[in-house]
């Protein structure tokens, strides 16, 4: 029966993990999977979340409606869209998702079954690997778009593309800390990319995976979101997850939002988005979004919650200064000011495929293999390490 099948590859970025843990050096250095790590390179428990998991620890096993947890839903929605026409006039439909790529997930089936009319989607070159991997298997054609050169965001080529784009079609956006350039645009350039997707009738998504733990601000980091949604007034895709900015990697808790032009049509693409996921997961897990819920509907924890975002994007700026001031005080040949201009937990290095594999195997060092490196893993016990090695990798 299998006569047929190819052999798939492991996937290229949980491939590093896998290396990583299986090295026994003791000063190994993981800058693979976008992980946050505190200033000890362990991962972190928020205290905003370890106070939620001690409220929600006897909740039961039963399950979650279709659609999820509704004061999970609700508390997302108003965390992106608070302030909004959309959500006063009760245009925003929700479905509680497996992450970030279960909220992808059921925006590409329910564009599919609402009738947007999609054929192409179109991504940014580079992205994160799973845009192109989910999009195809969706049944969708994926293209993408110039986005990087120099260490920056390719403004003029990236418009010039997005111009002369498909008619129907969709467009996956990073609403903040592109992944993996860490190159943003800036509120002009969002500006000029949203009168394109509106001029063309472009179907907008938003790939919002960091909200919050770009600058310490989810207002700050969706202000992309809100000034398509409501300045524009146009009708969107919101993709979360709350994987990077509480830490719940493992409990796969994420939100799609699809704004609509009217409250019927919210009502309908829910009841689509319910369906999707009822024919593909059934229904959410739960343990994530009481979490969740708990952080985002308890004051205090909400509180600890703004301080603890705070704590790691602080804590990344930091690491960037230091290994850019690393880089500088040994002179490494090469112009690596990109490192701290970038945002997000990503730095993406710009080194080639032999340099990053000479990093693991003489320096025991992994990065993924587009040389983006997780800024998290960095600490002041191996950033001097680390930008030694880069520094010889350079040279040789
Ligand atoms: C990453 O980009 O490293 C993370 O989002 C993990 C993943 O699923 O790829």
């Amino acid at each position: 029966a299998f006569a047929k099948g190819v052999f798939v590859p492991p996937d290229s970025i949980f491939d590093v993990t896998r290396r990583y843990v299986g090295d026994e050096f003791a000063n190994k250095v993981n800058l693979g999977q976008g992980t946050y790590r505190d200033e000890n390179g362990k991962p972190w428990v928020l205290p905003s979340v370890r106070m939620a998991k001690d409220i929600v620890l006897d909740a039961g096993h039963e399950y979650l409606p279709i659609a999820g947890l509704p004061q999970f839903r609700d508390a997302a929605v108003r965390l992106v869209f608070h302030g909004t026409k959309a959500l006063a006039e009760n245009r925003v439909a929700s479905c509680q998702s497996v992450s970030g790529t279960g909220a992808l997930l059921l925006a590409g089936l329910t564009m599919k079954k609402a009738g947007v009319s999609v054929k192409t989607v179109y991504i940014t070159d580079p992205t994160w690997s799973n845009h192109n991997l989910l999009f195809k298997d969706i049944g969708y054609e994926v293209k993408s778009l110039p986005y990087y050169k120099d260490g920056k965001f390719d403004f003029e080529s990236y418009v010039a593309a997005l111009e002369a784009a498909n008619e129907e079609s969709a467009l996956v956006m990073h609403a903040c800390a592109h992944n993996p350039t860490g190159c943003d645009p800036t509120h002009d350039q969002w500006k000029k990319i949203a009168a394109i997707v509106q001029a063309k009738n472009i179907f907008p998504i938003f790939d919002s995976a960091y909200l919050g733990f770009n600058s310490g601000s989810v207002d700050e980091d969706a202000w992309a979101i809100k000034y398509f949604v409501e300045d524009l007034g146009l009708e969107a895709c919101v993709c979360m997850s709350f994987a990077k900015s509480m830490g719940l990697y493992g409990e796969r808790t994420g939100l799609t939002a699809m704004v609509a032009n009217s409250a019927d049509t919210a009502r309908t693409v829910g009841s689509i988005l319910a369906n999707s996921q009822r024919a593909t997961i059934s229904n959410p897990p739960v343990y994530g979004a009481r979490i969740a819920a708990t952080v985002l509907n308890t004051p205090e924890i909400a509180e600890q919650w703004k301080k603890d975002l705070v704590t790691m994007s602080t804590r990344i700026l930091a690491m960037r200064k230091k290994l850019f001031d690393e880089l500088q005080s040994l002179k490494t040949p090469g112009d690596w000011s990109h490192i701290i201009t970038q945002s997000g937990m990503f730095g993406f290095m710009g080194i080639s495929p032999a340099q990053i594999s000479y990093l693991e195997t003489k320096y025991h060092i992994y990065m993924a293999d587009t040389s983006r490196i997780s800024i998290a893993g960095l600490n002041d016990g191996n950033v001097k390490y680390v930008a030694k090695a880069l520094d010889d990798a350079v040279r040789t």
